[in-house]
């Protein structure tokens, strides 16, 4: 069995040749986008080369800029003209991004409609397009914006309404790499391009299931924004939510951007917290000291620049419902969690049991499954067939296939629809709204103290009571 990696879903050419990156100087822009913009000047499907204008507090020269640069595409191997050509050409100049004047000088610095991408804190992100509200973008300039997308649903909708009046939705790119991940843009080869799933792909057919990220990984040095965020809005309320909409949406008419995103808002509208109870729909816990892969870990609340007293949960888990005549009753479970040991990483739809399980038939008939691993990348389906030695006893057998790997890193294919203007990776707005609104009670539930926050050892597969 193979399985085709999604084709390509951006077809343009590409129309930005500049990006402007505000913050340049801060770790953003270091550890994530230059490398991703490196990979993508090395790929046939990139733009040749960038202007690329570096914008941030730091009094840095040029040299110090370069530099930066030429760090982070070595750090990806990106090599050759474009790369040569983008580094030699790079400006740098220190600037308040709050300040309409400096945010002027900037975009006079650009050649043609840049590419603007926030690589600042929120608020600073908040301020800086008020600011650029001041100020005339270029016809075809794109904002492009990091998660965390506001705090909740109305600074999302706050945020929404003050970019909108800058450039038109389209030309808006709320980036969530989960969406260029090759395994979540598999979710539309497999359900589209296979006559067996689609006709089963409902409650009649469908029991449960499951999107679950655990990560081994801690928190890496990350306190400063993690402990204000913590796992349900650093990865459910952003990614799995988006991989949740992929599954549940109906089929668009195409890939364009307005039918895939419209079918993903639909799907996401319908969707609430289980039973309309987010006490009870959801769980939380937070990892004390422990061991993974021999590393030893201290407990979260120990880590440099953890406040314990905010109870930052680094393990999240939420049941949803899609409410729809598709979903109806169908439990959707969103788990994400870091300092895990089993380092599980997948998607699994849990098919309802046969009707009738015929008298004769020996041994336990598990319901047929189908796991899409995000890491590594595999699919595997879970069936039943006759077992080696009793012809009627129940055995289990897995079909599996590695997913073909993307072209680029998934940072890098959301990124490269900015460069083309196609938004169809990128969040829309009233989905960056939607995704707060499934969560927002569920926060506002922790705050009041209604769900306990829980323990678990890194290095373990989560509190004991949540292991099923
Ligand atoms: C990021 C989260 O957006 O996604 C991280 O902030 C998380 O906490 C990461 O580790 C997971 O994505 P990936 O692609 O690095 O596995």
């Amino acid at each position: 069995m193979s399985v085709e990696a999604a084709s390509t879903l951006k077809g343009g050419a590409v129309v930005i040749e500049t990006l402007l990156v505000l913050g340049a100087s801060g770790d953003l822009a270091g550890r994530l986008l230059l490398p991703a913009v490196g990979q993508l000047l090395d790929s046939p499907e990139g733009p040749e080369a960038l202007t690329l204008v570096g914008a941030g507090m730091e009094a840095w020269d040029e040299d110090t800029w370069r530099d930066r640069i030429t760090k982070a595409f070595a750090s990806v191997n990106a090599t050759g003209p474009g790369i040569d050509k983008t580094i030699a050409t790079s400006i740098y100049l220190t600037a308040d991004v709050t300040n309409a004047a400096d945010l002027k000088r900037l975009l006079d610095a650009c050649q043609g409609p840049p590419a603007i991408y926030f690589a600042l804190p929120p608020a600073v992100t908040a301020k800086a397009c008020a600011a650029l509200g001041q100020v005339s973008l270029p016809p075809g300039s794109a904002l492009v914006l990091e998660k965390p997308f506001g705090v909740d649903q109305a600074s999302a909708a706050d945020l929404d309404a003050i970019i909108g009046r800058l450039v038109p939705e389209d030309q808006i790119h709320r980036v969530d790499h989960f969406l260029g991940k090759s395994t979540v843009l598999n979710l539309l080869g497999l359900r589209f391009t296979n006559r067996l799933l689609e006709p089963l792909w409902s409650a009649d057919h469908i029991d449960r299931v499951d999107i679950v990220f655990d990560e081994p990984l801690g928190l890496e040095n990350r306190a400063r924004y993690y402990d204000g965020a913590g796992a349900l809005v650093d990865m459910i309320q952003s990614h799995l939510l988006q991989v949740l909409a992929l599954i549940a949406m109906d089929p668009p008419a195409s890939l364009q951007a307005r039918d895939l995103r419209d079918r993903k808002a639909d799907a996401l509208r319908a969707c609430r917290v289980w039973a309309g109870d987010p006490a009870a729909a959801s769980r939380r816990a937070r990892y004390t000291a422990g061991t993974i892969d021999s590393r030893e870990l201290p407990g979260y609340a120990e880590e440099a620049g953890v406040d314990p007293a905010r109870e930052t949960e680094t393990l999240a888990e939420l049941i949803l419902e899609v409410d729809t005549w598709r979903w109806a009753g169908v439990p959707f479970r969103l788990r994400s969690g870091k300092a895990l040991g089993n380092g599980r990483k997948e998607i699994v739809i849990t098919f309802k049991p046969v009707p009738r399980l015929l008298p004769g038939l020996t041994g336990i008939a598990e319901p047929t499954r189908l796991r899409i691993s995000m890491g590594p990348d595999r699919l595997a389906l879970d069936l039943n067939i006759n077992g080696p030695d009793d012809p009627f006893g129940i055995d289990r057998v897995t079909l599996d296939a590695d997913f073909n790997p993307g072209r680029l890193p998934a940072y890098g294919e959301v990124l490269e629809g900015v460069f083309r203007s196609d938004p169809t990776l990128s969040v829309r707005a009233d989905t960056a709204e939607e995704c707060w609104r499934i969560v927002d009670p569920v926060l506002q539930a922790w705050r009041t103290g209604a769900v306990p926050l829980e323990e678990y050892p890194a290095g373990s597969a989560g509190p004991a009571t949540w292991i099923d």
